[in-house]
């Protein structure tokens, strides 16, 4: 009979189960095939394609929701893998055997009713087409195609050269027992030439006997492996088959189960049809019963092996017409990137150094302190984990808490509020209307921070005098940063600049920066009397005084002044006051904002 599986059968796989799929095809690039074995998937639930890797390319399935359409998209493909679940299997596995194109369904699925595996079994009878399984891992033709997951990982497939064609063919019960049988073949003969897995159902779509039929059919094939298991009948016509001659090939046969003689009781092993019961269906009746009619049984499985590698001595590799196969080189698939980090086979640089938080774990960190100690402290213990780096002290986190609040906001006539409310005003979403506050941010208001601390830090550093720097700054015709403010002075301070002062004298010991920042204002405001110390020069004086009493070096100030670390204290502050003004904006549902003529002058 014309062989069900050969290197140029294609597969139509049902449901899209990539761990499978990605297996067959993997064993088609071991095989050196051109062209993966899958030619399509069906997914009732979505069409489109599935991802997969054929050798090292990743290439792209087509997937169907019905069978039609996949038998129409490839008419050659003859197979159906059924990796429906148990609620779907008999349906689609009914379709399949009732469509002309597919004359062989393998059926993964466990638990089937029997009523309907009988069922199938009768319609695949009547359209004389081929049922493997259920309870199925599938069926290998070494060097040809792997149906299913049969024989295991692409490791164990190397391992085990099942990709050697060879001379032995090899059915099955069980699935998990396959593997082990093929690599026992492997070892003591030239190898596997098809092996099948019927499954451990009562009523297997197609039987023992059947198979070794098959495959005894095959003039490739030049002895047989069979392992049987506790209940049912099957072996018995196997025995017959040999008495009677129509099998003419040495088989070698264990039924597995013999176990079951220790029992007092009736014992149910894992598969369905692997039942004790009466002493007919008995592992060690059925042993006997192969012996007497002519095959090779071991004394235990263990002798297995042994016995496997005699027969096919004696009766193969001894015959003079034996031709050994040819050896073939297996090409290696390329190892998955994910497997191969989590085994160590490959490394990779990471394109991303993060060191502020890590959410891998069961909880998030911030700097390595577990959110759950971090949420009923003020935000300023978060600023001092993601900022930095968990240094400051109580003092330093409370004076963050302090310099929040007063950026906050500093009412709509700001740059900063006004752009965010035109903005809000035209229509824009949240965030372009918090970034367009945001976007004033610079030298001239709320991004003065940084570069206030620069010149506080230099002139202390360098021991600058007061009188000289602003003398020098005027000649060079140069704003003071953290100097000057368009409504507060002298005569109208700066109440926020008044609670910084008071905080700083409250709660620190050495304010050097803060004392040089004041005596550049007493100096400035002897021009204009709103050439005030501002709140951007205040906390930009009061913040290095901070890091200095939290042990900060230099170097380090340096570089966090680089960083404009502070600048991101009023960024911070000022978006609070930015978000409320285009909520205001939105709640009070403010037309589009256009400035009046009279408040322009044109030139
Ligand atoms: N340093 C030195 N001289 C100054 C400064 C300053 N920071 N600011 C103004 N002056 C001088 C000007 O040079 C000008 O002198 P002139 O009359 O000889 O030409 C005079 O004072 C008036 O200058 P204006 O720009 O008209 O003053 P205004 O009151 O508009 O300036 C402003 C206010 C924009 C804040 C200005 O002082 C400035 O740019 N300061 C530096 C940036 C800064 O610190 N901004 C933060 C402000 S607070 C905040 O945004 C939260
Ligand atoms: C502010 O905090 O926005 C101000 O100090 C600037 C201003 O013009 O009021």
């Amino acid at each position: 009979m014309q062989e069900l599986f050969t290197k140029n059968t294609k597969v139509i796989f049902y449901n899209e189960h990539p761990v499978p799929i990605q297996a067959m095809l993997d064993y088609d690039w071991i095989c050196a095939k051109s062209e993966p074995c899958v030619s399509a998937i069906i997914n009732p639930k979505k069409s489109g394609f599935h991802k997969t890797f054929f050798g090292p390319k990743e290439i792209l399935i087509p997937v169907f929701k019905t069978l039609e359409e996949a038998v129409r998209y490839d008419p050659k493909a003859d197979v159906l893998i059924n990796f429906a679940s148990v609620r779907s299997s008999f349906e689609s596995t009914k379709v399949a055997l009732e469509a002309p194109n597919i004359r062989t369904v393998v059926l993964v699925a466990e638990g089937i009713p029997e009523n309907q595996t009988r069922e199938l079994i009768r319609l695949a009878k009547e359209n004389k087409k081929w049922i493997i399984g259920p309870s199925t891992v599938g069926a290998i033709k070494a060097g040809a195609i792997r149906v299913g997951y049969s024989g295991g990982s692409s490791e164990n497939i190397i391992e085990s050269k099942l990709y050697q064609p060879g001379s032995v063919g090899v059915v099955t019960v069980s699935g998990g027992m396959s593997n082990e049988v093929y690599s026992i073949v492997n070892n003591n003969t030239d190898g596997v030439n098809e092996g099948v897995a019927i499954g451990g159902d009562t009523y297997p779509g197609s039987t023992l006997l059947e198979n070794v039929m098959r495959l005894h059919d095959n003039p490739e094939i030049k002895m047989l492996v069979v392992l049987g298991e506790i209940g049912g009948t099957d072996e018995y016509e196997i025995a017959d088959a040999i008495k009677s001659g129509k099998i003419n090939k040495p088989v070698v046969a264990w039924v597995s189960g013999t176990v079951a003689e220790l029992f007092p009781t009736e014992v149910q092993f894992g598969h369905a049809g692997a039942r004790s019961g009466s002493r007919k269906v008995s592992a060690v009746a059925k042993n006997k019963a192969l012996k007497d009619a002519g095959a090779y049984i071991p004394k235990s499985f263990n002798q297995f092996g042994y016995l496997i590698k005699k027969v096919f001595d004696d009766e193969v590799r001894k015959k003079k017409d034996y031709i050994p196969p040819t050896q073939v080189t297996p090409q290696i698939p390329a190892l998955d990137f994910e497997s191969a980090i989590r085994d160590g086979l490959i490394r990779r640089r990471t394109s991303i150094v993060s060191g502020i938080s890590d959410d891998r774990g069961d909880k998030l960190t911030y700097n390595g302190v577990d959110i759950d100690k971090i949420v009923d402290k003020p935000l300023s213990y978060t600023i001092n984990a993601l900022w930095f780096e968990n240094r400051l002290d109580e003092t330093g986190m409370d004076f963050l808490e302090l310099c929040l609040k007063l950026t906050a906001d500093h009412g709509p006539a700001v740059v900063t509020a006004h752009n965010a409310i035109t903005t809000a005003r035209a229509g824009k979403d949240l965030v372009s209307s918090v970034v367009s506050g945001l976007l004033t941010i610079g030298p001239r208001h709320g991004g003065a921070i940084n570069d206030a601390a620069k010149w506080q830090f230099e002139c202390i550093t360098n021991q600058i005098d007061s009188a000289d720097f602003v003398k020098e700054m005027n000649s060079k015709g140069e704003l003071i940063m953290g100097i000057g403010h368009r409504i507060k002075s002298i005569q109208n301070p700066d109440e926020r600049v008044q609670l910084i002062k008071k905080f700083a004298k409250k709660n620190l010991k050495q304010t050097e920066h803060l004392e040089f920042a004041l005596e550049v204002e007493n100096e400035t405001t002897k021009k204009k009397n709103n050439l005030i110390l501002n709140v951007d020069g205040a906390i930009g004086a009061v913040f290095l005084d901070i890091l200095k009493s939290n042990k900060y070096e230099d170097e380090e100030i340096l570089e966090l002044i680089e960083m404009e670390l502070f600048n991101a204290i009023f960024l911070l502050g000022r978006t609070i006051g930015i978000i409320g003004h285009v909520l205001d904006q939105k709640r009070m549902k403010e037309p589009l904002y256009r400035h009046p003529w009279d408040d322009i002058l044109y030139k």
